[in-house]
């Protein structure tokens, strides 16, 4: 049953500069301060928790959308719900943005989708290496088709011939903040090779389809406003000649995700504004006004829900070995990022005093793996079994990646508003972890 507790979170603090520290401009670095209201949400809710900020998700779907307004008559945000397909969270951003559509890369995301309010026919549905199964459920809801390879048309022929196809492009580059997230290029295993593109569309125009999009995802965890109009740049010369060649429109274009959140200290958020005038510009060279123009799409999941999500964690054993290790009740099945990516995310100490000693220290949970850190070589204020630390820019690929290795059941989600929090998913119980096994 969802809960409703309420708590006053709003609370008065000098600016953190008076206090003799640096300034600290996450934007959920207010609410850490509160450690009583940490503290009571551990109370509440226990830990590993995930906590995400209403106020700030609508601050980012806003600003988005906002940029995207001032420069395109025509544009729709898919949100990605690979980031998290959490559907109080979507259905929050729906209600704010009624146009809201969802980027879907599977039949749950799509149930996930409906669950929140979104329309399937607001949903695109990029899969990859796509099943027969998957296929037709996305064809029978009445989604916009994206599809990865020629090979995946085929199948999809078997099915039926949709009114309206897309298909994914690799243009032969990509940028990502990993190698592991830039996704395409010559060593990504995602979409249509641009030599292939044109044939590509052939095919689906001479089997009878009459509506066309294009969608191109080349990387997530950007922060550089060049790289866009380069990659808009390739994909509309690609448009361009499909169109030429074809004699096809495309009603829509879609850049993807890929917009990038500032998850280490000294990086600076990406500058939405001008990366979307950059854009309508290059749009206008190259269709003027006319009404043939396609629209924009974008596919944004980091964006949106990154640095609106934190995880609350308890400390459980501190180890002095030949390094030293803060071990806590979150580990890779909590969050899985820096296993998988290195990625980095910033750490605090709840209640931190600015003259606590400092250690070098390894983050790390209690999974049987050594890859098992949330952080490495970070220097930390001395900390004791049973404080909580905050594990920063965790809305997006945190929970969404998380899972049950060694039968540790996953954790809670709440969200927070002015005066309240609410449980938005209850911790997994070890029966749950169970409950399709037929014993
Ligand atoms: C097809 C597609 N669209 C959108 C996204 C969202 O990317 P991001 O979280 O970088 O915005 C992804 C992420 O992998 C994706 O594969």
């Amino acid at each position: 049953m969802i809960g409703l507790i309420v708590i006053i979170i709003h609370f008065k603090l000098p600016p953190a500069n008076l206090l003799g520290r640096t300034m600290n401009t996450h934007p959920l670095y207010y609410l850490i301060q509160n450690s009583n209201l940490m503290r009571s949400l551990e109370k509440d809710y226990g830990t590993p928790l995930y906590i995400y900020s209403e106020k700030r998700l609508l601050e980012n779907l806003d600003r988005l959308n906002n940029a995207l307004k001032a420069n395109f008559s025509k544009y729709h945000i898919c949100y990605a719900l690979k980031a998290n397909s959490n559907p109080v969270l979507i259905k929050k951003m729906k209600n704010y943005l009624s146009s809201l559509g969802a980027d879907c890369s599977s039949p749950g995301e799509l149930h996930a989708a409906k669950l929140a309010g979104i329309d399937t026919n607001e949903c695109i549905y990029t899969g990859n290496y796509e099943s027969p199964s998957d296929l037709q459920i996305a064809f029978d809801s009445g989604c916009h088709l994206n599809l990865d390879d020629i090979s995946s048309f085929h199948r999809l022929k078997k099915i039926g011939i949709p009114k309206e196809i897309s298909y994914r492009l690799n243009p032969g580059f990509g940028r990502g903040s990993f190698p592991q997230i830039t996704t395409a290029g010559k060593k990504a295993k995602f979409g249509v090779p641009k030599e292939d593109i044109l044939e590509a569309y052939r095919l689906a125009k001479y089997a009878g389809v009459n509506k066309f999009g294009l969608q191109c995802m080349s990387g997530s965890g950007v922060l550089d406003v060049n790289y866009f109009p380069a990659l808009l740049t390739a994909i509309l010369d690609t448009v361009v000649e499909i169109q030429t060649k074809l004699e096809i429109r495309f009603d829509y274009v879609s850049i993807g995700g890929g917009f990038g959140i500032p998850y280490h200290e000294n990086e600076s958020p990406l500058d939405i504004e001008t990366v979307f005038s950059d854009l309508g510009k290059i749009f206008k060279s190259y269709f003027g006004d006319g009404k043939h123009t396609p629209a924009l799409w974008i596919e944004p999941g980091k964006y949106l829900v990154g640095d609106a999500g934190i995880l609350l964690s308890k400390v459980t054993g501190i180890k002095k070995s030949y390094i030293t290790y803060i071990g806590l009740d979150s580990g890779m099945e909590t969050l899985m990022r820096p296993a998988l990516y290195n990625a980095y995310h910033r750490i605090y100490k709840i209640g931190s005093s600015d003259n606590e000693k400092k250690l070098t220290v390894d983050f790390t949970g209690r999974i049987c793996e050594n890859t098992d850190r949330l952080a490495t070589e970070r220097h930390f204020p001395n900390s004791k079994e049973g404080d909580l630390v905050a594990i920063m820019d965790t809305g997006a690929y945190g929970f969404s990646m998380s899972h049950n290795f060694n039968t540790r059941p996953r954790p809670a989600e709440i969200i927070l508003n002015d005066k309240s929090s609410t449980l938005i998913r209850q911790r997994e119980s070890i029966n749950d972890i169970f409950k399709n096994c037929i014993l």
